[in-house]
């Protein structure tokens, strides 16, 4: 089995998912070197609430990944039995995006309408909104392609996290405007995630093991959707 790295630095790719630029290079980058076949794409790169510019959130979380998706989605038919999982969070459920218009400009795919929606954000939700619309809609993301890509025989899934103890949550920790919500808000099960937890989950949605799990968000946040939600699932 070969793994292929992508990232900002110090991986076999090296490119900026929040650019188009950078998107494009990824993919053909990611295709040359899997010769146009791919058995496994895991799409985990993402940006908190406290990242700045807060227009790369959204460019990072919601159309960087979709880039991926559509970019790869060729080389994971040509992998046969092939499958994708998607990093989503336990944020995209906090609220309802139902009726917001974010929704529909992240899924009409104009990143250019949704970062204006964003910059005319009032302060207090600058960084907490990119990130929850971002991660609802590339959930939505996911949904809206299982018809086809199942049809294709490569399945998509996204899995949701909670507080996974990382760089990006101990970021949020120390920010003062995000810092005592994350502290304050703390799962059922009252401890965090270590990344080791997701990554097993990602493993069995991704490999032989889940044949039939397919366009599903898969919540591993200790309980905090079950509480927030407990009729919708
Ligand atoms: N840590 C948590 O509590 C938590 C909770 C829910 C969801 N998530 C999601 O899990 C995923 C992994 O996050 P993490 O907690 O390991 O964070 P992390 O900051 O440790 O890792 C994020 C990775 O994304 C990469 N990245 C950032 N901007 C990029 C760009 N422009 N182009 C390419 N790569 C870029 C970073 O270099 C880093 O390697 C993210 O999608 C995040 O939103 C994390």
């Amino acid at each position: 089995m070969r793994v292929i790295g992508m990232d900002l630095r110090s991986a076999d790719i090296c490119a900026d998912l929040s650019t188009t630029a950078g998107r494009a290079r990824a993919v053909e980058a990611a295709r040359a070197l899997c010769d146009n076949k791919l058995d496994v794409l895991v799409c985990c790169a993402g940006l908190g609430p406290q990242a700045e510019p807060v227009s790369a959130i959204a460019s990072v979380n919601y159309f960087g990944v979709t880039a991926l998706l559509d970019g790869l989605f060729d080389a994971l038919k040509a992998g046969g039995r092939a499958s994708a999982v998607v990093v989503s969070s336990s944020s995209a459920t906090l609220q309802s995006w139902t009726d917001n218009p974010l929704r529909q400009a992240y899924l009409e795919g104009s990143e250019q309408a949704v970062l204006a929606m964003l910059e005319a954000l009032p302060p207090e939700q600058a960084g907490y909104a990119p990130y929850a619309s971002s991660k609802n809609a590339v959930a939505c993301a996911v949904r809206q392609r299982a018809a086809a890509w199942g049809a294709a025989g490569v399945r998509l899934n996204a899995v949701a996290p909670g507080a996974v103890q990382t760089p990006l949550l101990e970021a949020g920790l120390a920010d003062p405007r995000y810092g005592a919500a994350i502290r304050n808000s703390t799962a059922p099960i009252g401890a965090r995630a270590q990344a080791a937890d997701i990554a097993a989950l990602i493993g069995f949605v991704a490999g032989d093991s889940a044949p039939f799990i397919h366009g599903s968000v898969l919540f591993a946040d200790g309980g905090i959707d079950a509480t927030m939600r407990p009729y919708d699932f």
